[in-house]
């Protein structure tokens, strides 16, 4: 059996927190522009409301045609399971083109289902490296990369580890980056929000806010130890926040570690009480991919608890430091964002602006490209 493809229909794959606010912009410019019909497909690779259900809201983000219902388990269980709901889906939908952002396991699950039966691969947020094999969004990204066919690009590093990969110049666009259109879009509200009021705290600047999630931080118990401790440190000086992550919460809560009272912990906040809380905040210390460049667009110092990584120009031209993940390393970084703060300058094109970049390259690119008439068979 052969499927024809829809040349009007281009689907778009999301599933984890930090997807959600990639798409938005995107759905949101396909929308704005006729001729292309958006497919949305959650994959439910996150599912509490605080990690998914509620950015949908904040965001605007259309209610999904499709919700795979993946849930949580081991990555190749989650990234199966994903791949196994995905297939039918394209399988009926027949898209043009398949648009995956990021680097989750949705991410590389949606790219190896849509290439597989040929339809065309677009990753948003390409090219980004961290060299650290030992990082799951490493392997995501590599794969991805590889059998991708528009490369949608936020910073140059993107254009030079791709062509270093032996993509073709043509291939590429640098459109700026979706996550920070989101940031612009919801400023206004993050300005008007409760949240610090909320959560008791009195002014502006006077407190630091924490999030942690990645693997190699938080789920050896010796090194999760070890930045409890930095960071206990830390907030002698500063109350610290901390929107905890839930793969965190139940590495805190299985560790047995206390935590003094100036570190607070809270449940993952929404997009705009976080985007306050950044906003407000004297300092970020963070894991996260996104957090680093929403600190360096906002020009809140951030102190990035890594050795590595993957967004270089939010360190050439932002206000993140890689601190490292030793409690020596995070402390000696701490003292010196404290005494020479880093100058802020927005990278190229993080304007707002790259969900319209995002549909335009889509459109040149489909409009350009050797549709064949008929997918692979299942
Ligand atoms: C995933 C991404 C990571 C991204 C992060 C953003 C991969 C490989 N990792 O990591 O790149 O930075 O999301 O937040 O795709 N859980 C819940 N509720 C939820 C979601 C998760 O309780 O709504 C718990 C489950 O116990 C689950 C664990 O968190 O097993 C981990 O979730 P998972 O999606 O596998 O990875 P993350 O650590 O969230
Ligand atoms: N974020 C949020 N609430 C929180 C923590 C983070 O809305 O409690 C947002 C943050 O503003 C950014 C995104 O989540 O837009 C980053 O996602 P995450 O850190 O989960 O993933 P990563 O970027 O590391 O892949």
């Amino acid at each position: 059996m052969s499927y024809h493809f829809d040349r009007t229909c281009v689907a778009v794959i999301a599933g984890a927190r930090p997807n959600f606010m990639k798409v938005a912009p995107l759905m949101r410019a396909f929308l704005l522009n006729p001729g292309i019909r958006p497919v949305l497909i959650h994959t439910g690779q996150h599912y509490d409301e605080n990690m998914s259900g509620r950015f949908f809201r904040e965001l605007g983000i259309p209610i999904p045609d499709y919700h795979l219902q993946s849930g949580p388990g081991s990555h190749a269980q989650q990234t199966a399971e994903i791949m196994k709901c995905l297939e039918p889906v394209l399988l009926s939908e027949k898209p043009a083109a398949a648009v995956v952002v990021g680097d989750v396991n949705s991410t590389v699950a949606g790219a190896l289902v849509a290439s597989k039966l040929g339809i065309k691969v677009v990753h948003a947020e390409a090219g980004l490296r961290s060299f650290d094999l030992t990082m799951p969004e490493e392997i995501n990204r590599i794969v991805t990369d590889s059998i991708s066919d528009l490369f949608l690009i936020t910073e140059e590093s993107g254009r030079r580890n791709l062509l270093k990969e032996g993509k073709s110049p043509d291939q590429i666009v640098l459109v700026g980056n979706l996550m920070i259109d989101s940031l612009y879009a919801n400023m206004k509200q993050a300005l008007e929000s409760d949240i610090m009021k909320r959560l008791g705290i009195p002014e502006a600047a006077q407190f630091g806010l924490v999030t942690l999630h990645r693997p190699a931080n938080v789920d050896d118990a010796q090194q999760l130890a070890e930045l409890v401790s930095a960071l206990s440190d830390i907030s002698e000086d500063l109350p610290l926040y901390w929107p905890m992550h839930p793969r965190t919460r139940s590495r805190i809560e299985a560790s047995g570690l206390n935590l003094p009272d100036r570190i607070r912990i809270i449940d993952p906040l929404g997009y705009v009480d976080f985007l306050c809380m950044q906003k407000n905040s004297a300092v970020i210390l963070t894991d996260s991919g996104g957090v680093q460049e929403e600190a360096t667009v906002l020009g809140v110092p951030c102190l990035t608890l890594r050795n590595n990584t993957e967004r270089p120009v939010t360190i050439d031209f932002g206000t993140n430091r890689l601190a490292g993940t030793s409690k020596r390393a995070i402390l000696s970084a701490w003292r010196q964002t404290q005494c020479s703060p880093m100058p802020r300058r927005t990278p190229p094109l993080w304007d707002g602006q790259a969900g319209e970049r995002c549909v335009m390259a889509i459109k040149k690119f489909l409009a350009g490209s050797d549709i064949p008439s008929q997918v692979l068979q299942a």
